[in-house]
């Protein structure tokens, strides 16, 4: 019953036919970690209308029922960098326009120059027009903002404030083209860690927001009075320009010992908002303060709400309530300890109030309840233990009001996105609901995956929220993995003829626990292997067959082996950074792979033998094995994907693969025939996600254009064994999807 579109053949090259599929994400919920939601944005003018922007994950749009709804899913492996968004605007004029700018590094990690994203349709779809530099979505600093924005007056005008120097850029045709503008004295000269040689701490933050006066201007013509702030260090690093961008000038009487992390102009009070840190963020923050310029007077009051030993942190969040002049709200960057704080005014920062305080040490009166209502998995008192018992959040840089409902408030931290919606009872009160408002929100860097062919459909490796098994893919798990907890797994396996045996790496050096951990229970329960050395961490794990034997490769890339949970011993005879893997029915042996040479222990992993090449390969990326023929091996590599059925003895070329990174064996399409092939590859020049029926023989391209799953390299991928033409694929950014024929 194949819906299969017809053979092109082009220019030689024979294209994939294509599969209509159906893409989910499997539901984890933003949680425990590792989903930095740097800003969130809403429409001045549309009731309801707002954005959140992610680091790796690209943006998402929110809906009426709280939920989000992804708008960079397109994003493939051409176009990765596209989840890297550094800065968001939505237009008060026109609030159809929505314009995204995009990059993931403005070091080597990333090739790419940036984008600016636009939309006339509220992010139902894009054109790129492209900067002739890097944008850092996930470089330092990324919090500060909002580094790109529409004249409020005269909305084909946008400034966006580069990184790396590039200073300050203007497009005058809404968002198409991009020209410099001079004249700044600053363009933010900042560098958090000058000997960083891998370019990502060493590079110029630049400049971190742009705010326009509306005030300053009449609708139809450009507004004159334009605000910039930059990173810099003990220098101006607040300008104006009065004739719309052609001159400036720093402001006086300003704050030079911090950053300013955000300016908010508040109309009716004809004043700009900062906060400022002492450091970029958004991990750091050990002072800093809130300052407020009254543009009549040409003066800035230090509004800061805490000072002396309580001023133990940065700011970065801030909000105003557009119906409530001198209401005002500041989020703390970084109150790592006792929990994160945030202060609101409804005085122009005159006086403050704080979402929590000491009711006499060490209990905290928390002028809040926890909401588990949106979020049930996280439970009434969710504490996030890996950084403490942190509640209210770290890394809290966005911080909106909306500007049509006093009372509906959002905030991201590291992990996820919180607020609600009584915020007007803060000032009643003095105690409102918390709620986790990040449905829809799926930020995880998927490490590794497997679907075993009993118990749970799916489990995975997860960076930073450790990993989960997911009995219901549409319901978030309760429970990361525990005992132990780590911040990442970074690989799984289980044991092919015992598969409710498991095994899982991570990546902590500290020595809290142990870096592998082995179930006998389909992953509910864990425990550490004390064949590990404390410190160890792990990148690869493979298990054999029964069960019995563990191959890892180490965080220095060493393959080492424990048999009946011996110490671990480093295996000389496979060179370090090879790709590992277990046969899945022969308990003995295990398969590696380094550069075009392939090898093959038959004594559970003690010693290697060079068995064979697999083509002219440079750099393996995975090799997966027949769930129930010993010997039926597969390789993937930069040179395509190789099989053979003997041991490792000889492989094949398949042909038309040209390049082939993550992929996996699922459910025969008939019972009893070779399991289906899925495939993260280049097939006829084009990079996608391929299944094949035939042993390889022939292909069907199963994602679209609306589902590019962004870096091909990056992501993992696991076949369903129990449902023919399920995949799963764990994204670097995007969490897991799962793809069924449609
Ligand atoms: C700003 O300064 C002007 C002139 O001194 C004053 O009238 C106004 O009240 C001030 N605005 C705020 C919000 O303090
Ligand atoms: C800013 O400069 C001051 C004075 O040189 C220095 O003490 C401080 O560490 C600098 N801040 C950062 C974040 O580098
Ligand atoms: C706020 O309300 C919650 C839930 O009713 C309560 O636990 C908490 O003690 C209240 N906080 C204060 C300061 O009254
Ligand atoms: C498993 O592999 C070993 C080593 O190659 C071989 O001696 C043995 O016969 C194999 N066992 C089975 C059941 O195929
Ligand atoms: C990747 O996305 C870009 C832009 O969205 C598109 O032009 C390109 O064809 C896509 N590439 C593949 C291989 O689908």
């Amino acid at each position: 019953m194949l819906a299969v579109a017809v053979l092109a053949a082009f220019a030689g090259i024979v294209h994939a036919a294509s599969q209509a599929y159906t893409w989910k994400n499997v539901k984890i919920g933003e949680w425990g970690g590792g989903g930095f939601v740097p800003s969130i944005v809403f429409n001045p003018s549309q009731k309801g209308l707002a954005y959140a922007r992610t680091d790796i994950g690209g943006a998402y749009k929110l809906n009426s029922d709280d939920s989000w709804t992804p708008l960079l899913d397109f994003a493939n492996d051409s176009t990765w960098n596209y989840w890297g968004v550094d800065a968001l605007a939505t237009d008060p004029v026109d609030p159809n326009r929505l314009y995204l700018a995009t990059g993931m590094y403005t070091n080597s990690w990333d090739p790419n120059n940036g984008h600016i994203l636009i939309s006339t349709n509220q992010g139902a779809s894009f054109t790129a027009s492209p900067l002739p530099f890097k944008v850092g979505g996930n470089m330092p600093g990324r919090g500060m903002g909002e580094r790109l924005v529409v004249d409020p007056n005269l909305n084909s005008i946008l400034f966006f404030g580069a990184r790396s120097g590039h200073g300050l850029y203007k497009s005058t045709n809404f968002g198409a083209t991009w020209t410099a503008v001079s004249g700044l004295p600053n363009t933010g000269t900042y560098v958090p860690n000058p000997t960083d040689t891998s370019g990502y701490n060493s590079d110029k933050i630049g400049i971190s927001w742009v705010t326009f006066d509306p005030t300053s201007g009449s609708s139809g013509k450009a507004t004159p009075r334009i605000f910039v702030g930059v990173a810099s260090n003990g220098t101006s690093n607040i300008f104006v320009s009065n004739d719309a961008g052609s001159t400036w000038s720093a402001v006086p009487g300003q704050n030079t010992q911090f950053f300013p992390h955000k300016g908010v102009f508040s109309v009716a009070e004809k004043s700009l908002y900062v906060t400022l840190s002492d450091g970029a963020g958004p991990y750091d923050g050990t002072n800093g303060a809130i300052m407020k310029y009254n543009v009549t007077s040409s003066t800035w009051t230090n509004i800061t709400p805490v000072s002396g030993s309580n001023l133990y942190f940065g700011f970065g969040g801030l909000a105003i309530d557009a119906q409530k002049p001198g209401t005002v709200m500041v989020a703390a960057l970084n109150s790592w300890w006792p929990d994160g704080q945030i202060f609101r005014s409804t005085d122009g920062g005159v006086t403050w109030s704080a979402l929590w305080e000491w009711a006499g040490y060490p209990t905290l009166l928390k002028h809040y309840a926890y909401s588990d209502t949106k979020a049930p998995w996280l439970g009434p008192d969710y504490t996030v233990t890996t950084l403490g018992t942190l509640q209210i959040g770290w890394m809290m840089e966005g911080l909106s009001i909306d500007p049509f409902d006093s009372n509906h408030w959002l905030y991201g931290t590291g992990a996820t996105i919180l607020g609600g919606h009584d915020l007007l009872r803060w000032d009643t009160s003095h105690n409102v609901t918390l709620q986790s408002l990040a449905d829809g929100i799926e930020e995880t860097s998927v490490q590794s995956l497997i679907s075993p062919p009993s118990g749970p459909t799916l489990i995975s490796a997860v960076g930073d929220d450790g990993g989960f098994v997911h009995t219901s893919l549409t319901t978030a798990p309760t429970t990361e993995f525990q005992t132990p907890q780590w911040s990442t797994t970074a690989d799984i396996d289980f044991a092919g003829q015992n598969p409710t045996n498991m095994v899982r790496v991570g990546t902590s050096t500290d020595g809290t626990t142990r870096q592998i951990a082995i179930s006998s229970t389909s992953g509910s329960s864990w425990f550490e292997d004390y064949a590990i050395a404390s410190g160890v961490a792990g990148q690869k794990v493979a298990m054999s067959a029964s069960g019995d034997t563990v191959l890892m490769r180490a965080a220095d890339g060493s393959i080492q082996v424990s048999q009946y949970q011996a110490s671990f011993s480093v295996v000389s005879s496979v060179p370090n950074g090879a790709v590992i893997a277990s046969d899945k029915v022969n308990s003995t042996v295990f398969y590696a792979a380094s550069g075009s040479n392939f090898y093959v222990s038959t004594d559970s992993g003690h010693t290697f033998v060079k068995k064979s090449t697999i083509g002219s390969s440079t750099s393996p990326a995975k090799i997966v094995v027949h769930p129930s023929v010993a010997g039926d091996v597969w390789v993937s590599s930069d040179k395509g994907l190789f099989h053979g059925t003997n041991y490792g003895a000889s492989f094949t070329a398949v042909s038309g693969v040209t390049q082939a990174w993550a992929f996996a064996l699922g459910m025969p399409q008939s019972t009893g025939g070779y399991p289906s092939i899925f495939a993260a590859a280049n097939i006829g020049g084009i990079v996608g996600y391929f299944r094949s029926d035939n042993t390889g023989s022939s292909w069907v391209q199963i994602n679209d254009a609306a589902h590019g799953f962004g870096s091909a390299s990056a992501n993992c991928l696991t076949a369903d064994p129990r449902k023919y033409g399920r995949v799963y694929i764990g994204t670097n950014g995007r969490g897991i999807f799962y793809g069924d024929i449609a």
